[in-house]
Formats: structure tokens, C-alpha cells, sequence
């Protein structure tokens, strides 16, 4: 039997109901371009609102990371994986959940307990070490040698704020040799399997930490790992999950899985998610931003490595290999059942783009090769031949040498500018007008960000922004409906900012110097390495493409016209500038 059916069937007799999998495109939290955690579509709820389907909860949740994109061709990584969990919100709290994280791992799995170890929360300045946990493994059977005491990794938080608690994570002994006697959690042969935090608190961006309304279990285990732990092999792909697409691999290729492993590690790793993303509801397909840039770019470089191993890169491989992957998975997502056609024909039609240029490029970067790559010629590969940046700077890893990525983000961004100075041109008259009230708009969201900042207080984070010719409409992040005081106050400072004359200015620098810095920026992985932040005299810094205009004085007057619920914990602006 599967190892998700086991899960869930194990769960549902201890009283949890089974939640599907939410879209791999989270639905209400704009700040990341994808669900990376199970625990992430379930934050509303971790936070205190009620759940329909009650206090204890499973599933099995699709995740993407991308930001390892990189390291994708190693025995481990994947874009894409499951993540099997359980949840009680405010419900059962330690006993219960390290009891049954034991009986599911010896009873259901048949792990024997001596290869198996803990690490507890050793305890710091504000939170006291755990020792109920520790008692509770004992009382289990896990001797005291094998439980070992840790500060920072056993404090789970999904990014830098939210809800947050101290775990205990499950350790499993993967090798040959000997059980040692005392556990080292440094120890490679160890492994990760399993980790159950004990969500009691929220923290705040002002590094405080509070106590969350009710007391909540969140748990997560990776499916890919511990597949590999109980198939008993070393390599992930490796395992029942990969073995029939890697088969495939080596046919399409006449070539064996000794020896290419990396290639095909990567075909295999960047189909499936390219699969999941579009079959995915919200519907990404290809393009140059956000969701579908990823996509683009892991469509792409499958297609470099399935070239490189000598793959007839215009043949049906794609088709072939997403087949096998499609019909694994169906039983578990009816998407992609529904979605199938939609998801062969974005991985073909990319391929057709693709390799319309590919050859070309690489011929283009064979002749240039012999020396660092300069900005034009990055560009020129991006825009003639549709090589994403990152393959241009993998090509170049491969033979040694730099690539000028700043520079290639310079030429990106002129042609931009002079793309967008050329469709202002050709609309001149009918749009003219209407962009200058967009770029006005523009302003005024960066001072209403900045008004609430001030007003309702610093946790005040943007969570979206519309802005048409008749209004601007601004999302963020906020736990209850504005008082008319608020919204009175907030008007009145965003009035007096447009009165003083505020000078906004502009800067180009690297990311990481704009956040040093402090500028407010929404979705940090969106934006690339070199980015333009704007100023307003010294009341708001933001990371931002613009327009902008270039001062204050000349929004006109801004008036709130509406103040609602967008989605859990966000609320919505809508406002106007009037003359
Ligand atoms: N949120 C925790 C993790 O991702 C447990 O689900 O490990």
C-alpha cells in the first residue's frame, strides 16, 4: 500500500478528517508564488479562525521550492514534493501527537525503535526546554541516548513571522552499520523524517512573540524521503517513485542511469513539477514573470538536458515521460486527470518554442565560450534565443566561466523602458492622459502603505495592488476592520504628505543592499538580483518598478472611498485622487 493511504488511513481512525491538497499556486497569501509547506494553507486556521471540517485534520499537500533550484541532480532535492501531515487546531496537543507519530512509525511501518531517535527543544531566554516531550519519548521506549537537545533546529517557523512553536523531529538510522549507542544529530547516516511542532505562539516582525489564541499540533513528513528510508536505498530517485520514469529515461536515450544521473534526475525532477504547475486551477502558463517564468525556465531546462543526452529532443519524450507521471499521481489529483490535455499541450507547445532557437543559442554561446560572458551577449540569448538567464549562467558554470548577471538586468531593464516608452507612443492621445493618472496612483499607494504603517502599526504588510484610470485598490495585511478614526487619520497623513511637496527619487541596486537597507518590498523571490527602489522625501522606501511621478505635489487630493475584508487576516482600500 501506498504510504499516503497508510498515512491517511491511520489518522482518520484517530478521529482526523482528510482535507484535499490546496492548489500548488497558493489561493489567499500573495506573498509566495508557491504553497512550500503543508502547513501553509492551514495558517488562517493555525492563527484561531475555526476550520469547517473541525480540529483534527490530515493530508497529503502538494509543495513547490524553488529556491534550490540549483541543486536539483543530487540524490535529494526536488522542486516538487509531498508532504503528509496532521494537524490538531487547538484539539489533542504533545501526548497525543508524539504518541501516535510512534505508533505510525513502529506499529504501521514496522520501524524498529531502536533505529530510530528524537531531537527535543533544548530551552533558551523565553521559551523552557521541553520536557514533557523528553518524558513522553522515554515512556515510549526511545532510551535517553537517543534524544538529543537542540536549540535552533527545533523551532519551526515558515518564514520570518507567523505562527511558530518548538518540535521534536523523528530521526531514522539509514545504514548497514551499527546502531550507535548515543545519537548525533550530525551524523549523515541519521535522517529527518518526520517533525512535530507544537504551535503555541505568533511572532511578530518586531522579533516579540505572543501566545496564539489556542494550542496547535502541526506535523509534516516527506513523502520522497521516507519512501526512500523504508525502500531501503540511498538515492531518492532511486526509489518505486522515480524507478518507471527513469527507465523511460535511459530508452528515450539509449543511455544507462549510471553515469547520467544528473540529467536524468533533472528531466525526471522538472516534468513532474512543470506537471503539477500546470494542472494546477490557477491555471500558470509559460511566460516571463513569476509562476510562469518558473515554469518556463523548468520546461527549458529539461529540454537542455534531455538534448545533452542525446534525447530527439522533436520526438514525444515530454509526452511519454508526463504520461508515466500522470497516471502515478491520478488517483490521488483529479486535476490532473482533468487537466491533462492543458498540461501535455503547455509542455509541448514550450518544447516547439523552445527548440525553434535552442540549437541556434547554444551555437551562439559555443562562439563567445572562450571568455566571460558579457551583458549584451546574456541579453541577446535571453531575447533572441529564450534562454533564461539562469541557463546561460549553467551553461557558463559548466566551462568556468562568469556571466554578467547585473548587466544583463541593466539591458533587461532599458529595453523595458524603452518597450513601455514605445507602446505610450503608439497609444499617445487615447492613453497618454490615463497613464499619467496610473502613474499617479502608483505614488499614492506607496504613501497609503506607508500612511498604515503608521497608523495601524509596522505589522502592516501589502498583500496585493490594482490600480486603474478610476481608482487604486491596495490589499494588506491587518487583523481588523479600520476604525473610521483610523481611516480619517490615515487620509489626513497621506493629504499632508501630498502637501509638503515630497521629492520621490529613484535608485538602482543589488537586492540584497535594498533589503539591508530596509526598503518594504511584497515578494522578495519576484524580484531579480539588481532592483530600483523608490523614495518618498524620507516617508516610504519600497522596492518597485514604477512609474512614479517625481513629486508629491502633484496627487491632487486622496480620499478612502472603501475600507472591507479582502481574504483572512487582509483587508482592502479602495481610494480615489481628485483634483
Ligand atoms: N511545518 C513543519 C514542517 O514543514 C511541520 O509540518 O516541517
Amino acid at each position: 500500500m501506498n504510504i499516503k493511504d497508510l498515512y491517511i488511513e491511520f489518522f482518520k481512525s484517530k478521529g482526523h478528517t482528510q482535507i484535499p491538497s490546496a492548489p500548488v499556486v497558493p489561493e489567499n497569501d500573495p506573498s509566495v508564488l508557491f504553497n512550500t509547506a503543508g502547513m501553509q494553507p492551514l495558517i488562517p486556521y493555525l492563527m484561531g479562525q475555526p476550520h469547517p471540517l473541525g480540529t483534527r485534520l490530515c493530508d497529503y499537500q502538494k509543495c513547490i521550492r524553488t529556491n534550490d533550484l540549483d541543486e536539483i541532480g543530487d540524490t535529494f532535492h526536488h522542486t516538487f514534493f509531498e508532504m503528509l501531515g496532521n494537524w490538531s487546531l487547538g484539539d489533542y496537543f504533545k501526548k497525543e501527537a508524539i504518541t501516535w507519530s510512534f505508533e505510525f512509525l513502529t506499529d504501521v511501518l514496522k520501524i524498529p525503535v531502536n533505529k530510530l531517535a528524537v531531537t527535543v527543544f533544548k530551552g533558551n531566554d523565553i521559551i523552557p526546554r521541553d520536557t514533557e516531550a523528553i518524558d513522553l519519548w522515554k515512556s515510549l521506549g526511545i532510551s535517553e541516548e537517543h534524544i538529543a537537545l537542540t536549540e535552533d533546529d527545533n523551532f519551526w517557523i515558515a518564514g520570518e513571522v507567523g505562527p511558530c512553536g518548538s518540535d521534536t523531529e523523528m530521526f531514522y538510522w539509514r545504514s548497514e552499520e551499527d546502531v550507535p549507542n548515543v545519537f548525533d544529530p550530525s551524523d549523515e547516516r541519521w535522517v529527518e523524517i518526520w517533525n512535530d511542532v507544537f504551535m503555541m505562539y505568533e511572532k511578530h516582525s518586531d522579533g516579540t512573540v505572543s501566545e496564539l489564541p489556542k494550542k496547535n499540533v502541526d506535523t509534516g513528513m516527506g513523502v520522497e524521503r521516507v519512501t526512500a528510508v523504508l525502500e531501503g536505498v540511498l538515492d531518492n530517485y532511486q526509489t518505486s517513485i522515480w524507478k518507471d520514469v527513469i527507465e523511460k529515461i535511459e530508452e528515450l536515450s539509449h543511455k544507462t542511469y549510471n553515469g547520467n544521473e544528473k540529467s536524468m534526475r533533472i528531466i525526471a525532477d522538472h516534468i513532474r513539477t512543470s506537471i503539477f504547475i500546470a494542472a494546477d486551477s490557477s491555471g500558470i502558463k509559460p511566460s516571463n514573470t513569476d509562476q510562469g517564468y518558473i515554469l518556463r525556465r523548468l520546461i527549458r531546462r529539461a529540454i537542455r538536458h534531455a538534448s545533452m543526452l542525446g534525447i530527439d529532443i522533436n520526438s514525444d519524450w515530454e509526452r511519454k515521460l508526463a504520461l508515466i507521471i500522470i497516471s502515478k499521481y491520478q488517483k490521488y489529483y483529479k486535476e490532473l486527470i482533468d487537466n491533462k490535455d492543458v498540461v501535455l499541450d503547455v509542455l509541448t507547445l514550450e518544447k516547439v518554442k523552445f527548440n525553434r532557437t535552442l540549437s541556434k543559442g547554444l551555437k551562439e554561446f559555443e562562439k563567445v565560450a572562450h571568455k566571460d560572458i558579457d551583458d549584451k551577449t546574456a541579453f541577446k540569448l535571453y531575447d533572441t534565443y529564450g534562454f533564461p538567464i539562469e541557463l546561460t549562467v549553467e551553461l557558463a558554470n559548466e566551462r568556468n566561466i562568469n556571466v554578467d548577471i547585473e548587466g544583463f538586468y541593466r539591458c533587461f531593464k532599458e529595453h523595458q523602458e524603452k518597450s513601455r516608452a514605445g507602446s505610450n507612443q503608439k497609444f499617445k492621445g487615447g492613453l497618454a492622459g490615463n497613464s499619467e493618472i496610473e502613474t499617479k496612483y502608483h505614488t499614492a499607494t506607496h504613501l497609503l502603505n506607508a500612511a498604515l504603517k503608521v497608523v495601524v502599526g509596522p505589522d502592516v504588510h501589502q498583500k496585493g495592488s490594482n490600480i486603474n484610470t478610476d481608482r487604486m485598490r491596495f490589499d494588506f495585511s491587518c487583523d481588523h476592520k479600520l476604525t473610521d478614526e483610523e481611516k480619517d487619520r490615515v487620509e489626513t497623513l497621506v493629504n499632508d504628505w501630498i502637501k509638503q511637496g515630497l521629492e520621490v527619487t529613484k535608485e538602482t541596486m543589488p537586492k540584497s543592499d535594498a533589503i539591508k537597507s530596509g526598503a518594504e518590498c511584497m515578494f522578495i523571490e519576484k524580484y531579480p538580483d539588481i532592483v530600483t527602489v523608490y523614495s518618498i522625501g524620507d516617508v516610504s522606501k519600497e522596492l518597485c518598478g514604477g512609474p512614479h511621478v517625481k513629486n508629491t505635489n502633484v496627487l491632487g487630493k486622496f480620499k478612502i472611498k472603501k475600507e472591507e475584508a479582502s481574504s483572512a487576516g487582509v483587508r482592502r482600500i479602495k481610494a480615489i485622487l481628485t483634483d
